[in-house]
């Protein structure tokens, strides 16, 4: 019988095997704890990829997770590797793009304890606004360094690559300075930017 370090190390082996971009062991750390602090117990999380944080937060913390990806390829990985791992009563896992995802329809007048945003990093900002409101402790944003090419000041060859770069620093720029939200920077693994509600009694 598998148990949830099997699966673990299967989905470990997998992303790098098949080069599914999955969080690394010590931002994997660092949010735990920080959710921990916050006593989370429901988690609504953009981007599943092969369901790997999920089940991590949902088995760490204890918790419930709703989480969304897009690639059908990932999503039916995701959906084996939480059966594998028995969880498919507490994680949850949708098919969608996420900012194309009518939320309410699922997930009508449902509050979350914490937000985690690491799908598309151009698109954290479009992320952060439509999910933001369903988040009632913490928000964390994943990879706002981008292998740290968001602090450099070399100039960025591929358009692409410099387009996503100045869509990440705009988004950040714009959370840590955000008039309702008190918001800092981790440089922990690909950089995490955790936020709150400004006034909130959970930082
Ligand atoms: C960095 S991976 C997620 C890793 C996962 N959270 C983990 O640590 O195990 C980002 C995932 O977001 C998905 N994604 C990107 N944009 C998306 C969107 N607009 N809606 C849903 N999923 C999206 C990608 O297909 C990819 O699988």
């Amino acid at each position: 019988m598998k148990t949830y370090i099997d699966v673990i190390a299967h989905m470990e082996q997998y992303a790098i095997d098949n080069q599914v971009p999955i969080i690394d062991s010590e931002s994997l750390t660092f949010l735990i704890q920080t959710l921990k602090q916050h006593e989370v117990t429901s988690i609504l999380e953009i981007g599943s990829a092969i369901g790997y944080s999920a089940i991590q937060m949902a088995v760490q913390l204890d918790a419930t997770v709703v989480s969304v990806e897009r690639d059908i390829e990932r999503f039916e990985q995701a959906q084996q590797n939480v059966a594998a791992a028995k969880l498919t009563n507490r994680v949850h896992l949708h098919l969608h793009d996420a900012l194309e995802w009518d939320f309410e329809a699922d997930y009508a007048e449902k509050q979350f304890d914490a937000l985690f945003i690491d799908a598309a990093k151009g698109k954290n900002l479009q992320m952060f606004e439509k999910f933001a409101p369903y988040a009632k402790k913490v928000i964390i944003t994943d990879n706002v360094l981008y292998h740290g090419l968001v602090e450099t000041t070399e100039r960025i060859r591929n358009r692409r690559t410099r387009q996503m770069i100045n869509k990440i620093r705009q988004y950040n720029e714009w959370i840590l300075n955000h008039p309702e939200y008190d918001s800092h920077l981790e440089r922990v693994g690909d950089g995490l930017i955790i936020t709150v509600r400004k006034g909130e009694t959970h930082v």
